[in-house]
């Protein structure tokens, strides 16, 4: 009676987990979000004024159609690409994202951690609540450095500087976030950069007292670890404010021409969508592209990832890689981004979706669940690799 007791409970147990009710981005979303007190759920789902650029990034995939060739497909499909010398797993990478550790108890590090067990790539936020040197003891590879550029340059070189001390692989130079844009459902909610712990925010937490309870003993560090003085004592909000005064929305070609000269590893800028901006970077010497807005987090208003690519792709002309990020919430969209030209996608909101339901195993999860949507559309559509994805993959590419 016992052992069937067991089993029915186990069997339930099984039925009810988060892995079987998380069968797709949207499904581990909404976990999240039951998980999650709302100010910090809405810190990362939410985007900034209207949030136009943020449905657009994900509505401008139903704009293409696939066009099955099922005809010689592979009875087993090669997701891996190269990337910068790096194999990874799959045309899909984790991007930066500040305060991840904010979700889950050393968020940063369980990413990471699950990226590398996905054999796939990991970019540490400037904002990461641990320090850069902190993650690279998880020891994954490839993983990438994301800065911006400093009114006090110093800081930058000394970013760049640790960043090649710690051996990390690439560094990623964030150019459109100098001026904050202006998120509302902080606002309405109360939330700042740094969570400003009132008694309304505590009710809230409170009432997810699985995260709180998770969490009871990160609250009080909560910090931007990269900015940290060693020997000064500032709390986070002292260092948030000198991160917002040290955003330098001055920032020219020149200054992306000296962070080019400080390091020989790969320097890639994110949040490019002019074909212009794209140019100018090529030909300052830059190694790859993210065609980005900041997943609508900046300017409302402003162009969808994929509606900007084809002509970031043109322009370029294969000269650097270009990656894109913004609205990927399917495998399909990594084909369409990929038919598109862009070498490979990085996940923002999704990731902390992945962390925010179990950590580590969470992410790990997020990232089999596009694994295995980009492999079904691949076999479905005929394709052997991810080079053969090209835009005759397309129903209706773009120009037709
Ligand atoms: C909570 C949050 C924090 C972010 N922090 C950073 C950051 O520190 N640096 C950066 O370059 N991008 C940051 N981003 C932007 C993401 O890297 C990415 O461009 C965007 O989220 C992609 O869109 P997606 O969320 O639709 O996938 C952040 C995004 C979110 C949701």
């Amino acid at each position: 009676m016992l052992v069937l007791k067991g089993k029915a409970t186990s069997f339930l147990g099984k039925i009810m987990s988060w892995q079987n009710k998380s069968y797709n981005v949207e499904t581990m979303r909404r976990l999240a979000q039951a998980e999650l007190p709302q100010p910090i759920f809405d810190f990362a789902d939410g985007a900034a004024e209207d949030e136009r650029t943020r449905q657009r990034n994900e509505s401008a995939f139903d704009d293409y159609w696939l066009l099955p060739k099922p005809m010689n497909g592979a009875a087993k499909r090669d997701l891996s690409i190269d990337l910068f010398g790096h194999k990874l797993s799959m045309p899909v990478m984790i991007g930066p994202t500040g305060l991840s550790g904010l979700f889950w108890p050393n968020g940063e590090q369980a990413t990471a951690r699950a990226a590398a067990a996905a054999g796939t790539g990991f970019c540490l936020s400037h904002g990461s609540v641990c320090t850069l040197e902190a993650l690279a003891e998880t020891r994954a590879h490839p993983r990438w450095m994301q800065v911006f550029l400093y009114r006090d340059r110093d800081f930058t070189q000394e970013l760049v500087r640790r960043a090649e001390a710690a051996d990390y692989d690439a560094i990623v130079l964030t150019i459109d976030n100098q001026v904050l844009g202006k998120r509302e459902r902080d606002l309405a909610n109360g939330f700042t950069i740094p969570p400003k712990f009132s008694p309304s925010q505590y009710a809230a937490m409170l009432s997810k007292y699985k995260w709180f309870w998770r969490m009871r003993g990160e609250l009080s560090r909560i910090t931007f670890g990269n900015y940290v003085r060693p020997g000064k004592k500032e709390d986070i909000k002292q260092l948030a404010a000198r991160m917002a005064y040290l955003l330098d929305p001055g920032l020219t070609w020149d200054d992306v021409d000296w962070i080019r000269g400080m390091t020989k590893k790969p320097l890639i800028i994110k949040g490019i969508l002019s074909p212009d901006e794209a140019e100018a970077a090529v030909q300052n010497g830059v190694d790859g592209l993210v065609v980005s807005n900041h997943g609508g987090r900046q300017l409302d208003g402003a162009i969808s990832s994929l509606e900007a690519l084809p002509g970031v792709v043109r322009q370029v002309a294969g000269r650097v890689p270009v990656l894109l990020d913004g609205g990927v919430r399917r495998g399909t969209d990594v084909v369409i981004a990929r038919a598109l030209g862009a070498s490979a996608c990085l996940l923002g909101r999704p990731q902390l979706w992945g962390v925010s339901v179990a950590g580590e195993a969470g992410v790990r999860h997020m990232l089999d669940i596009y694994a295995k949507e980009i492999d079904t559309a691949m076999g479905l559509c005929g394709l052997h690799s991810i080079d053969d994805i090209s835009a005759d993959v397309l129903a209706n590419p773009p120009g037709n």
